[in-house]
């Protein structure tokens, strides 16, 4: 089966050929379109993301056609992220795969955005399907998520305030760092004195047991304003901003790693994968490795260009369900929030 994913959820317009079947698939192309006029605003402008998905659709799809060296003719389907997401955003992708599909009589199919970062990572490494644990760590979303099937999805924790990769750009904010600014932390806490500002781990308390509602969820919000109080009692916060940023990153990493070996010791998972932009962050892919180390578990992380937003990981979970016989109608519509199916 070949199909032609389209993604737009948020400020990158992306389109990719997969083909294959089963666990067995290919990634053909993929054309990713960063807008990077929202850096000049420090986050995304909604009604900008839109307006550029509409001048950049049209030939980011054209252009992975022809990558993939395919024609509309040999698609079998149109995989489309249709939530959640910027909903101005989404509806370009939305319109333009229905119009798309519509004209070349092929069928449409809307695909979860974070159901596709499930994905990504098995499109680059034969081994991350399930079962697995998944921790999904983005701008948006942090989400803890059992996966002992595809389609089969159990959520065991999410943030309770801000999103991890929230919390690294505000905090780069406040270090004077650009946005985005994960990678700019990254960066600076590898220069950082970890003794220096130990900041409380969130969401970390001794006896938490399995079924307290705090056992697998996070929040970042608490650490992110403990940030704050130490950048005003600085004297020095440029000088100290290395130590500050490692802080930080070694409060947000703990609480993730250990939340992580939770979740695979108490499911008996022997695979870990990792997704979302945030897991470009080489001290957390490190610090889960080492923390489920003993249960024998293999932690597989995205290369950048699949963690981060794209439409490979849309067609490829596109490709299972149509595999299943799944279609949409004309009537597929974009949502701004809806729960992982499944
Ligand atoms: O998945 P993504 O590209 O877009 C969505 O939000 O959907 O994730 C972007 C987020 C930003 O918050 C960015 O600061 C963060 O991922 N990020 C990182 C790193 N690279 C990107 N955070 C920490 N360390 C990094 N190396
Ligand atoms: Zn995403």
């Amino acid at each position: 089966m070949v199909v032609l994913g389209i993604e737009t959820s948020c400020d990158e317009t992306s389109a990719a050929v997969v083909s294959g079947s089963g666990d067995q698939v290919a990634q053909k192309s993929l054309v990713i379109l960063s807008q990077d006029v929202h850096r000049i605003f420090g986050g995304v402008v909604p009604e900008i993301a839109s307006r550029a998905h509409v001048t950049a659709i049209a030939p980011v799809v054209d252009q992975a056609l022809r990558e993939a060296d395919v024609t509309l003719g040999d698609i079998d389907v149109v995989a489309v992220t249709n939530a959640p997401g910027l909903v101005g955003a989404l509806l370009v992708g939305v319109s333009y795969a229905k119009g798309l599909a519509f004209g070349a009589g092929k069928p449409v199919l809307g695909v979860h955005h974070m159901e596709g970062h499930l994905f990504a990572q098995s499109l680059e490494h034969a081994n991350a399907i399930p079962p697995f644990t998944a921790l999904l760590v983005s701008g948006g979303h942090t989400l803890l998520v059992d996966v002992p099937a595809w389609g089969e999805y159990h959520v065991l924790g999410a943030t309770r305030d801000d999103a991890a990769g929230e919390a690294f750009d505000k905090v780069a904010k406040l270090l004077g760092l650009p946005y985005p600014g994960g990678r700019h932390i990254e960066r600076l806490a590898r220069e950082g004195d970890p003794s220096r500002f130990r900041f409380a781990r969130p969401m970390l308390r001794r006896n938490q047991q399995p079924g307290d509602d705090d056992y697998y969820d996070v929040s970042f919000s608490g650490l992110k304003t403990a940030v704050l109080l130490a950048v005003k009692a600085s004297e020095d916060a440029e000088r100290d901003a290395p130590h500050l940023a490692r802080g930080f990153q070694d409060a947000l990493i703990e609480t993730l790693a250990e939340k992580v070996r939770r979740a695979a010791e108490q499911h008996d998972r022997r695979r870990v994968v990792l997704g979302g932009g945030v897991a470009c962050n080489q001290a957390l892919v490190e610090a889960i490795r080492r923390r489920v180390a003993d249960l024998g578990a293999e932690v597989y992380a995205p290369s950048v260009r699949l963690a981060t937003d794209n439409a490979a990981m849309i067609a490829r979970a596109g490709l299972f369900h149509a595999e299943r016989g799944e279609r949409d109608g004309w009537e597929l519509n974009a949502f701004a929030t809806r729960p992982l199916s499944g």
